[in-house]
């Protein structure tokens, strides 16, 4: 498409209020890259959004896309930050993941408040509030479901409609944690269909996995290869599907979170052709890194890619690969969750113990660029709604954010094709002492990264700001919650008024 045009955003309002107090920002002569278009056209940034996309605009600050690609920066959903978790925390906080993060072009993530057994959600939260103060980027929670009771479901409300938070996550395995039985799920998955907020699920049979991991245990298979056998694809496929029947039941959209296999795809997959609203979450890692992973001699190696769901064969990665291509499938995702090889020791004598997690909020991006467009599994336009657009509007965040549109915040990645480099630990952002990608080489890094119009990324350097990152609110009752209410209420069962009813007791 060659000639340069203006595109605007049907915002709303809220996006727009520009006060014209920063000096405008020109990203030229690169090419636009959307979800669905393709075209070489300039970009005005003022005071932190899209003003004007345009020919031969100019301004005070000019960044050259020359040879680049200018996309919505990246969204990561799935992301645990100094995470409470297994009798540790997650070594990278907000301040280094989210640096970890514009690194790799990625300028807005998602992280997941967990209130303690009988905490107030709100309590919690402000946890989570306190945490985040230093976060580089843009910022959302979702609320997990940890326990169930009145205040619970009362503290919902408040939740969505006073914190602006319009997901509820529900840990379907972590038996004696974080794991919620059937009957809260419903209870809670009707509750987001009240409110007009998405449940998400991590869907593994927490039952099966206790139970296989303690046999294994017994029978002396204490290394992490056991951590695979514990979590065998059987289990991820039962509870999607269960969690999928009960969001139908209860009238509401489901969202998958890291769906790593066939069994959990095709539940997801066979949903949607049947009409439900069911999306699915596979992750960098499962895409691009396979079980013999925990097969390698070295306990460490093997010990710091335990994580739930664990990696899988080349059938399973292909499954995946195919979802994100027909559509199946919509978001690529990290579940960024790194412990440093000292945490990970802390199952040397048991698999169990090892905290689950990896990271990977660097490399997204640049692997999912290598191993999906270069190999011409994605087109670029698919690149960006997998790792930007379509969690956007699944979140209810589109346009202001998963967009190039006027009105749009400016949270922008130029992309430049064949800047190359190699993955190292000693190179990267995050906190820990390795890297699961390690020795891999990438072709396709962001030459800019631009958070709210802030370069943050400047040819390759990361030039952060502690605290620039501010919470996004989301609000309830998406496209997607209102058409399926919709549906639900047209279809529920109504009685049949009849007459000429024979008397009782004849
Ligand atoms: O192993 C994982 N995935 N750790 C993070 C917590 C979770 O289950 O998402
Ligand atoms: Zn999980
Ligand atoms: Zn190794
Ligand atoms: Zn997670």
């Amino acid at each position: 498409m060659g000639a340069a045009k203006t595109i605007r955003a049907a915002t709303d309002g809220r996006n727009c209020q520009r006060t014209n107090t920063m000096p405008s920002t020109i990203i030229k002569n690169g090419t636009i890259v959307t979800a669905d278009l393709t075209y070489k056209a300039d970009i005005r940034i003022e005071d932190g959004v899209i003003a004007e996309i345009g020919a031969g605009l100019s301004g005070e600050t000019e960044l050259d896309a020359s040879g680049c690609y200018v996309m919505p920066g990246g969204i990561d959903p799935h992301v645990h930050l100094e995470m409470p978790f297994m009798g540790t925390y997650s070594s990278d906080d907000f301040e280094s993941g989210t640096r970890a993060a514009l690194a790799g072009g990625t300028t807005m993530v998602v992280d997941f408040c967990l209130p303690n057994p009988e905490q107030s959600l709100l309590e919690a939260l402000q946890r989570w509030d306190n945490k985040s103060t230093r976060a580089h980027c843009d910022y959302s929670f979702h609320m997990a479901i940890t326990w169930w009771g009145e205040q619970v479901f009362n503290e919902m409300e408040q939740v969505v409609r006073d914190k602006g938070i319009n997901t509820f996550k529900h840990f379907m395995a972590y038996k004696g944690a974080l794991m919620v039985q059937d009957d809260e799920m419903y209870a809670s998955f009707q509750r987001c269909a009240e409110l007009g907020a998405m449940p998400l699920v991590h869907a593994e049979n927490g039952d099966v996995v206790a139970d296989l991991s303690a046999k294994l245990l017994a029978a002396g298979n204490n290394g992490p290869e056991a951590h695979a056998y514990s979590r065998p694809p059987q289990v991820e496929g039962e509870a999607t599907n269960r969690a999928i029947m009960i969001a139908d039941m209860a009238g509401v959209p489901l969202y998958v979170v890291h769906t790593s296999c066939e069994q959990s795809h095709e539940a997801i997959r066979r949903a949607r052709q049947n009409g439900m609203r069911v999306f699915g979450e596979p992750l960098i890692q499962h895409l691009t890194l396979d079980e013999s992973e925990y097969f390698d001699k070295d306990w460490d190696h093997a010990a710091r890619r335990v994580m739930s769901p664990p990696f899988r064969n080349k059938a399973h990665q292909d499954s995946l690969w195919a979802g994100l291509q027909s559509g199946s499938l919509q978001v690529v995702a990290t579940d960024h969750c790194a412990f440093t090889t000292e945490q990970k020791r802390n199952g040397i004598d048991d698999f169990t113990k090892i905290p689950n997690g990896t990271g990977g909020l660097e490399d997204r991006m640049p692997m999912l660029w290598t191993y999906g467009v270069a190999t011409g599994r994605l087109t670029m336009n698919e690149f960006v709604a997998v790792t930007s657009t379509n969690i956007a509007k699944i979140l209810n965040v589109y346009p202001k954010k998963g967009a190039i549109l006027v009105g749009a915040d400016a949270d922008i990645v130029v992309w430049d094709p064949e800047k190359k480099k190699t993955i190292s630990a000693k190179s990267q952002q995050s906190a820990i002492d390795y890297n699961v990608f390690e020795g891999k080489t990438v072709k396709g890094l962001p030459r800019y990264t631009l958070t709210r119009g802030r370069v943050a990324v400047d040819d390759g350097a990361i030039q952060p700001e502690e605290g620039w990152g501010q919470f996004v609110k989301r609000e309830p009752f998406g496209a997607v919650n209102k058409a399926l209410s919709t549906w639900k209420e047209l279809t529920a069962p109504r009685k049949v008024e009849r007459s000429g009813i024979p008397a009782s007791g004849v």
